[in-house]
């Protein structure tokens, strides 16, 4: 797939096939680019109680996270429907902890070879920033 980082590629091709998801059918995996170059994967795991459902982007950075990395430098999602899709909402938030806006977010579909590729900046330009309570006070 054209410009698209075959590491990320292959590890997400490799593991889709572990994504739970018997309640959606919808199968995703995403393979990230930690700080220290390491690659770390995840996919969604749903739950009887659906909204205790995971994202696999989570899955990967959270996977990251625990092995002690604190950057993520790539991002690829991974679907095997026809098109793209990017990572929702709360998989944003979660990523620009650990991002910056110019970090690269590939969203490809396995099935029909479609990429889409944009900045982390484009798809969440206003991330919420706790900046200590100092913040709420300089407002009152
Ligand atoms: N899902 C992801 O894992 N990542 C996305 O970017 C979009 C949605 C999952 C959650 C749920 O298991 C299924 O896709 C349908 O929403």
């Amino acid at each position: 797939m054209e410009g698209v980082p075959e590491d990320l590629l292959d590890k997400a091709r490799e593991i889709i096939v572990n994504a739970y998801a018997p309640y959606s059918g919808f199968k995703v995996a995403s393979a990230v680019r930690a700080g220290s170059g390491k690659v770390y994967m995840g996919v969604n795991v749903e739950n009887s109680s659906y909204g205790l459902t995971i994202c696999a982007e989570r899955v990967a950075v959270f996977n990251a996270v625990a092995s002690g990395e604190r950057e993520i430098r790539e991002v690829l999602v991974a679907v095997e429907s026809d098109e793209p899709v990017p990572p929702c909402g709360a998989c944003l938030q979660v990523l620009s902890e650990f991002s910056t806006p110019e970090t690269t977010v590939y969203m490809v579909s396995l099935s029909t070879g479609k990429v889409v590729k944009a900045r982390l900046g484009e798809l969440l330009p206003r991330a919420f920033k706790f900046r200590g309570l100092g913040a709420r006070r300089s407002q009152e």
